[in-house]
This record gives structure tokens, C-alpha cells and sequence, in this order.
């Protein structure tokens, strides 16, 4: 496909003027917090759980046994239709393009309750033709049932075709939202040797080198670095964001706090949450920390214009640096808001 250049990349820049900086969408999403929508106790939930995360998502996808999949969506369409959710936005995960459900999920949910939904998250994208598939779906979709403002597509990245395609998919649409790293399928999808959703695996490292008798450590790495920072770098450049996608082991919230830290410093705005205790780890690894917050508003502070060349605390800073600490101040500025 022909790849668009960003759209500032030709502007002459005038002698002076700010250095230029790509402003990410301005809604904090730092966690998609899952709920199963035909479990009516969960339903019931919702309007105390809006009111401490940032998203919420009606699944209707994995993890709904196949005889609940009309009740997960009427659910869905009920608390989309009833809830007064304030400022937290309503997503949901339709199940896949070649599922048995897929179109009934995304007719009924439109039809019924189109101006409550923000974002529709599509899993197992494999390239951008899947997203024009559902651009096109929901455009005639939205048009029939007088939807007044556009429903967003969110991609899940989770088979090996769709990170070959990954820069294609995040340019395919004005709809795309954004993209989550989806470890479980992508590990099958890739033929992995790991049963784990996600995080680190004991086997995965370097070892160190031999040194006399000495015992060796073997350093865990990061085994989805690689596909993060893929997805980061097709994600920004579109202008979109990314996220981390779930973690699965709720019994180990370090390592789930590991692996939203990682994201979160290679660019991710933020991860799912799949259980209640990883809201609040996802809320604070996707603020940023006070200590770089203040650093950040020093360089600001010494470099009005963005331009020229400054010593803080002896650290070097110039116009990229200023960048860098705008992209943490503006963030900071949000989380305050
Ligand atoms: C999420 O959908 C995953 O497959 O990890
Ligand atoms: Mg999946």
C-alpha cells in the first residue's frame, strides 16, 4: 500500500517557531477495564466501576462460553442503552469478522444503542482490509440508524499476519482509535511455546557469561519488547495510541506492574484490566511518576521557545528533550484534570 507522509512533514518551520510536537488525542485512557456483560451482577456493577476507570468494555468475544453470546450482547446493549456512565467511555469487543456473531453483534448493538458507544474493538485483525470491512459497516450502519457522531475502531494486534500488516492497519481508517498487543492468540498465532497471557517467561533470557566457577544468572527479557515497540512506532506515526493488552496472571501483580511499566516507558497510553486489582496498577503506571513530572516542567521552564541548548542538574537538554518532557507534562496535565 502507499504510505502516506505525516501531514506536518513538508511545512516549513519559521525561525523561532516552537519546535514541532505531535499532540496524542487528549481522553486519558489508561485502563479498558473488561466486564462480561450477561452476568447480571456485573451489569449491576457498572455504574459504581465508571466511576474509577477510565474505560469500560462490554466483552462479548473470548472468555464468553459460545451459549452466552446473544445474552452477553443484549446485556451489552442494555447497559449501553441505561447507564449513566459520566465521563468514563463505553467500548465493546465484538467477536471476530468470521464468527457466527460477529455481524449480529455489531447491527443490533448500532441499531439499539449507536450514540452510547464510543469504540468498537475488533479482534484478530490481520490487515487493513478488515478495517475497511467494518469503516464500511458502520458508516451504512450509522447513516440508517441516524448515529450522530462516529463509532471508533479499536484493532486487536494478536495474529502474526496482522504484525506483518501493523503499519497498514493503524493508517486504514479516520476511525482507528487506536491498537492493543493481544499475547495470548499472537503467542498461538506465532507458535510460541507459552501457556501465560502475557508477561515474562522464566526461560526467556540471556545468561551471563561464565566467570571461573562462579554461578551464572540468566537475565529475564521482555518477550513481547519486539511487538510493543512494532505497534508503538505504526501506531504513533498514524497519530493513534497504543496499549498494552491483558495480563492474566491476577495472582502476581509485580510482574503485571512489570510488564504495563515497560509499555507504558516504550509509549503505550495504557493496558487492559481483566481483574479489579489491576485498575489501580494500571492507573498508577500509566500517570506519570511526580519525580520526572517535575524534571520535565524544569525543562520547560528553561527553554520557553523549545529551542536552544540547556544544562539541568548537569543532564543536557535541547529541543528534543523538550519534547520529550512536553509529552510527560502534557500527560501529567491530564491525569490532574
Ligand atoms: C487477547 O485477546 C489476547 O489474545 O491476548
Ligand atoms: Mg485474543
Amino acid at each position: 500500500m502507499t504510505v502516506k507522509p505525516p501531514k506536518k512533514f513538508f511545512e516549513p518551520l519559521a525561525i523561532g517557531a516552537p519546535a514541532p510536537y505531535r499532540e496524542v488525542p487528549v481522553t486519558l485512557e489508561r485502563m479498558i477495564h473488561f466486564f462480561p456483560p450477561h452476568v447480571e451482577k456485573m451489569r449491576a456493577k457498572v455504574p459504581e466501576m465508571a466511576k474509577n476507570v477510565d474505560v469500560l468494555l462490554g466483552n462479548l468475544e473470548d472468555a464468553i462460553p459460545a451459549d452466552a453470546k446473544e445474552a452477553a450482547r443484549a446485556g451489552f446493549v442494555e447497559v449501553a442503552k441505561n447507564a449513566d456512565l459520566g465521563g468514563c467511555s463505553l467500548w465493546t469487543r465484538v467477536n471476530c469478522l468470521n464468527s457466527p456473531w460477529f455481524l449480529d453483534d455489531v447491527t443490533e448493538i448500532v441499531a439499539a444503542a449507536g450514540d452510547k458507544v464510543d469504540v468498537i474493538m475488533l479482534p484478530k485483525v490481520e490487515g487493513p482490509w478488515d478495517i475497511h470491512y467494518l469503516d464500511q459497516l458502520l458508516a451504512q450502519l450509522e447513516a440508517r440508524h441516524n448515529v450522530k457522531r462516529p463509532i471508533m475502531i479499536h484493532a486487536i494486534l494478536e495474529t502474526a499476519l496482522g504484525v506483518e500488516n501493523v503499519a497498514a492497519i493503524a493508517q486504514a481508517s479516520p476511525r482507528m482509535h487506536g491498537m492493543s498487543l493481544g499475547p495470548a492468540d499472537l503467542a498461538a498465532s506465532r507458535g510460541m511455546k507459552t501457556t501465560r497471557v502475557g508477561g515474562g517467561h522464566p526461560f526467556y533470557g540471556v545468561l551471563q557469561d561464565a566467570q571461573g566457577e562462579a554461578p551464572r544468572t540468566l537475565f529475564q527479557q521482555d518477550l513481547w519488547h519486539y511487538t510493543v515497540a512494532k505497534m508503538v512506532d505504526a501506531c504513533q506515526s498514524a497519530g493513534i495510541k497504543a496499549f498494552y493488552g491483558p495480563f492474566g496472571d491476577f495472582s502476581d501483580s509485580a510482574a503485571c506492574e512489570a510488564q504495563f511499566r515497560n509499555a507504558f516507558l516504550l509509549g503505550c497510553a495504557g493496558a487492559w484490566s481483566l481483574h479489579p486489582s489491576q485498575i489501580d496498577i494500571a492507573k498508577a503506571v500509566f500517570s506519570p511518576d511526580v519525580n520526572e513530572v517535575l524534571f520535565a516542567k524544569k525543562i520547560l521552564d528553561a527553554m520557553p521557545d523549545g529551542t536552544g541548548a540547556v544544562m539541568i542538574d548537569g543532564k543536557m537538554q535541547d529541543d528534543a528533550t523538550w519534547k520529550q518532557a512536553k509529552v510527560i507534562v502534557d500527560l501529567a496535565k491530564r491525569v490532574a484534570a
